[in-house]
């Protein structure tokens, strides 16, 4: 693929969609030509699925939601993601496979293997060229309290919310190219550190002519 593809994750309110925009606007400074896009949604179809898959108070089974999540990944896939990539372009996803194994794995409990295989036929084996995943402290995510859950997933208890946390952690153990990054700092220390990971992941040494 001529473009390159980087995934921001990490629990509810970690920050990442301001590093996401705050990604975006460097990028775009520096001539690049990006496409700034998130999970579930990103496209039409895709987003209609995220309403549906977000619902308070639907009854949306554990395997249903998944396959939810997998339907809208396949759409944007297919409809957004790697035609930009062959494009030249860099995108710059929030959540992408991470969020699945972590939320629909870890948290809700289906087998993380048959999470692989559907993760697997969704994104026809598409991966990302760095995932940055946001994490904070438990001491800071405790101090935070409790804010105005807004959707369904949102909505998941305290046990969930840990073991997807836990997840996460494990995950970037076992996934090529993803870092974890203390979402505990300010704003602008985190947004350095992404830069630093972009070069050292040559992210940005894409030729000129990749340029906007
Ligand atoms: P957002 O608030 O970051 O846009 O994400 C919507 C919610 O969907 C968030 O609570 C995480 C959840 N989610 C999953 O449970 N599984 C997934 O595969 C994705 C992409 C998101």
């Amino acid at each position: 693929m001529k473009g390159k593809f980087i995934v921001l994750e990490g629990p509810d309110r970690c920050g990442k969609s301001t590093q996401a925009k705050l990604l975006y606007n460097y990028l775009i400074a520096q001539g690049f030509d990006v496409e700034l896009t998130r999970e579930p949604g990103g496209t039409p179809t895709a987003e209609k699925i995220r309403q549906i898959v977000l619902e308070p108070g639907l009854d949306v089974r554990p395997m249903a939601e998944l396959l939810l999540y997998e339907a809208s990944r396949a759409q944007h896939t297919q409809e957004k993601i790697i035609p930009a990539l062959q494009a030249g372009k860099i995108v710059i996803c929030e959540r992408y496979t991470m969020s699945t194994s972590a939320y629909q794995g870890y948290a809700r409990g289906i087998d993380l293997k048959l999470i692989d295989t559907v993760n697997q036929i969704a994104t026809t084996g598409l991966q990302p060229d760095l995932t940055l995943v946001f994490l904070m402290s438990d001491e800071y995510f405790s101090s935070r309290g409790e804010y105005l859950f807004s959707d369904r997933l949102e909505r998941e208890d305290q046990e969930f919310r840990q073991n997807m946390r836990q997840g996460y952690k494990n995950l970037v153990e076992r996934t090529p190219h993803a870092h974890l990054i203390n979402a505990d700092d300010d704003v602008d220390a985190i947004h350095e550190q992404v830069t630093e990971l972009l070069k050292k992941y040559h992210i940005t040494d894409l030729c000129p002519s990749q340029k906007s």
